[in-house]
């Protein structure tokens, strides 16, 4: 595919316009003083701004939109949702038919001994409520010592307080305070280091370790394939709750409902989102096993005094089951396989570029494209310039401070995978010599 530099009609003066709107994760320092980049519609793979110019989604936009865009089976499901029920509360005994259904697929679906299922609104939410389930769990049997969280470096679990408390990158905890006094990170590859700090905390203290099938926005790591046999064998000697976040990993992402299959461990929770609608509505939730249920569905006057007002949406449920109908129908498990492959195989011939230090890739439908200390440090490169370049030639990455990443809706096609490859290569050629 020929690679075009978008030329913008409107000059980026011209689409300066000043605005209140407090963009999510952003430095407002620099974005409200640059021209906004609106994205104005979307189909499949392909994004257009309010120019008309049109950009390759290399990011299933924060990982989630994993159908593509323009579905109208979605957008019809969530009508006629709203048309029929808008909204009602879960509270109490009160549900709706979505909620039901939806959880039902999900329980059908989820590696996990006789599973329940909690509904949110996203990744963050779901974190909290998985925590505190674990703490809660663990006082409801007795032991409400048992409050300690363990995860992993790289790890991301959302910013909200537990999510932040746990996350395994320091840039985003600090500032805050402690949001959690009872939790560590250890390495994310070492089922020792996670065995060795239970015992220096003392298993009598630790409720639950967190960890995400591979690590995504931490830059896409994948774990050894023995390594969550490793982890569930030491959680559940030592009594600790294992909770998988498969925020970003479920929903065909990994070629399988919840990304863990792959390694063939059944967690004690899983805390899902993003893919669950492929981002048509927001929706999360936690599939719970049935022994952390158990204190709470067969025991009186215990209620998880836990929840949030918009649990179970009607019309989030109805969004999701129009997007598990398309991942069933569509057979994107299979087909995120053959992406996975492609894109591991385009992606890797990347690794020869001065600039790139490392590529990772190869397990689900991800990848990061690492640059060398020498271009992150002596010579002054950021990712943040490639992605620019990148966008500015029709591509949207996404940046973290070492890398590229890359995680396309997963009905991106072999030419796509191509363009968006061959596109990253120019952007770093500029890159580089523009740095020389
Ligand atoms: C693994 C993981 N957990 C949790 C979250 C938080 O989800 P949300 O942004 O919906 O709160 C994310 C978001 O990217 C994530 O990647």
């Amino acid at each position: 595919m020929t690679e075009t530099v978008v030329s913008y009609a409107r000059t980026p003066m011209e689409r300066l316009e000043p605005s209140r709107f407090w963009h999510t994760f952003s430095d407002m320092n620099k974005v409200s003083q640059g021209p906004k980049f609106i994205v104005e519609r979307a189909e499949g793979p392909w994004l257009w701004d309010d120019n008309g110019d049109r950009f390759l989604d290399g990011t299933a936009s924060l990982w989630y939109c994993n159908v593509g865009h323009g579905r109208t089976e979605i957008a019809d499901a969530v009508y006629k949702q709203l048309t029929a029920l808008d909204a009602f509360t879960v509270y109490g005994d009160f549900a709706n038919r979505p909620a039901l259904e939806l959880s039902e697929r999900l329980a059908a679906h989820a590696p996990v001994v006789d599973p329940r299922v909690i509904l949110t609104c996203g990744g963050g939410e779901s974190i909290e409520t998985a925590a505190k389930l674990a703490r809660r769990y663990w006082a409801a049997e007795g032991r409400p010592g048992k409050r300690h969280l363990i995860s992993r470096t790289g790890g991301y679990h959302g910013l909200h307080g537990i999510g932040t408390g746990i996350i395994g990158m320091d840039r985003f905890r600090s500032g805050f305070g402690p949001m959690v006094e009872d939790a560590s990170v250890v390495p994310h590859d070492s089922v020792r280091a996670l065995e060795e700090e239970i015992l220096r905390v003392g298993p009598e203290n630790v409720a639950a370790f967190f960890a995400e099938p591979v690590i995504g926005a931490g830059g896409v790591y994948a774990a050894d394939t023995d390594y969550f046999t490793g982890v569930a064998e030491v959680c559940r000697r030592h009594g600790v709750l294992f909770v998988v976040d498969s925020v970003i990993c479920a929903f065909a992402r990994m070629g399988n409902w919840f990304g863990i299959e792959r390694y063939g461990v059944r967690p004690d929770m899983i805390v899902f989102a993003k893919g669950v609608t492929s981002g048509y509505q927001p929706l999360g939730g936690v599939v719970v096993g049935g022994r952390i249920a158990e204190p709470f569905w067969n025991r009186s006057g215990n209620p998880f005094h836990h929840g949030t007002t918009y649990a179970g949406h009607p019309t989030c449920c109805a969004a999701a089951m129009a997007n598990m109908d398309i991942l069933e129908r569509e057979d994107l498990f299979t087909v995120a396989y053959e992406v996975e492959a492609q894109l591991d195989a385009a992606v890797r011939t990347l690794a020869d570029h001065p600039l790139v230090s490392e590529v990772r890739s190869g397990t689900g439908v991800m990848a990061a494209v690492q640059l060398t200390e020498e271009a992150l440090g002596d010579r002054g490169i950021t990712t943040a310039e490639v992605f620019a370049e990148a966008r500015a030639r029709g591509v949207v990455l996404r940046a973290i401070p070492h890398s590229l990443l890359i995680s396309p809706p997963l009905i991106i096609t072999w030419e796509q995978i191509d363009h968006l490859v061959s596109t990253l290569r120019s952007a770093l050629d500029a890159v580089a010599q523009r740095h020389e």
